[in-house]
């Protein structure tokens, strides 16, 4: 008698625990595709003003080049000014111009070298201080493209990759966020990476500097929620731009990369609609899969792939 009780019981609480943990995954699986599917249905209806909901202008760092540039022209699409914020260079010219004879907006280019952190601070702050900045793009960042083991790379490598992966962030939400505040108006997108969702051992600082703008992104959200101002975080997987060239010359990697404009299309479709995403289905879908297995064996997996990378580079070089 006692035992059955007990069978019971345990049965009960295991039942418990198993609704429990299931209605989590699905919380957590679908409220981003809802949230986007239901976004979309809003819009059939009532499309929105961009420039209206956000503001007169799009700050995007690191706009000049791959998923930055698919930003910087969704937002001149929707009709809002352009600020690029990168490198000095003919790519940064080219985009600008590009961009300012295609959709007729106003495009300010500030050439910028993120990986020189704080002391651009005050730079910065004068070249945006006299715009109404609706939306802020932190898209920028650097990755060390080859596996390599930690100890093996100069530190001035690493000062480099979290100026520009974190501080690039940081000094710019500082100078933004405060005016979209004082106007209870804007849309912050940040630029994390799936990298970033679980450690990756032999590029373990990308992946740490990248776990910090999730984080940044997911705090950030709540605070600024009661201000009327939206945050969205991006965690990408692989996607084919200049980032990730070297890598791909590997044939899986090369396999699994999306293309940018593809991958453009789909992130640009999101942008308002769900608070995290990882900008495309099919990254949402290798997303799901990943989290479905232990977060141990995730991280062992990704080092013995990255290991293999060296070994196979080391026997073609
Ligand atoms: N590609 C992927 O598979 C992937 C996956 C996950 C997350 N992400 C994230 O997505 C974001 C964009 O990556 P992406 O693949 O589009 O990179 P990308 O094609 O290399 O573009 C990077 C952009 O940042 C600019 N930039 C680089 N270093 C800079 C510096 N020190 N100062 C100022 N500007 C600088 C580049 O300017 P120049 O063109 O002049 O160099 C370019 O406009 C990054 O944060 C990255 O971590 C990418």
């Amino acid at each position: 008698m006692e035992l059955a009780c007990f069978v019971q019981s345990l049965t009960l609480t295991l039942t418990v625990i198993g609704i429990y943990a299931l209605t989590v995954w699905i919380y957590e699986t679908f409220k981003s595709p809802i949230g986007i599917l239901w976004g979309l249905s809003k819009q059939c209806i009532c499309d929105v003003n961009f420039t209206e909901r956000y503001g007169q202008w799009a700050v995007i760092s690191g706009g000049s080049d791959g998923i930055g540039r698919q930003y910087a022209r969704f937002f001149a699409r929707k009709g809002l000014n352009i600020v690029i914020i990168a490198l000095p260079d003919e790519i940064l010219k080219q985009t600008a111009e590009e961009i300012e004879s295609t959709f007729h907006v106003q495009v300010k280019q500030i050439s910028a070298d993120f990986s020189k952190g704080f002391e651009l601070s005050d730079y910065l702050k004068n070249e945006l201080d006299d715009l109404d900045v609706g939306v802020l793009v932190n898209n920028v960042g650097v990755a060390n493209t080859l596996p390599v083991y930690y100890e093996t790379c100069a530190l001035s490598l690493y000062q480099r990759m979290v100026n520009v992966n974190i501080n690039a962030a940081v000094i710019l939400s500082h100078i933004i966020l405060q005016r979209m505040k004082q106007r209870r108006r804007g849309l912050l997108i940040n630029i994390a990476s799936v990298a970033g969702l679980r450690p990756l051992p032999l590029g373990l600082m990308y992946s740490a500097t990248k776990a910090f703008m999730a984080s940044f992104s997911n705090a950030l959200r709540e605070e600024l929620a009661d201000f009327g101002i939206e945050c969205q975080t991006v965690t990408p997987y692989f996607v084919a731009t200049s980032m990730t060239e070297e890598l791909r010359v590997d044939r899986f990697l090369r396999i699994i990369s999306s293309d940018v404009e593809t991958y453009g299309k789909f992130l640009t479709m999101i942008v308002g609609k769900t608070a995290q995403t990882t900008g495309y289905w099919l990254h949402g879908l290798t997303l799901t899969a990943i989290n479905l297995l232990p977060a141990d064996l995730t991280i062992k997996v990704a080092f013995e792939a990255a290991k293999s990378w060296i070994k196979k580079k080391n026997l073609t070089d």
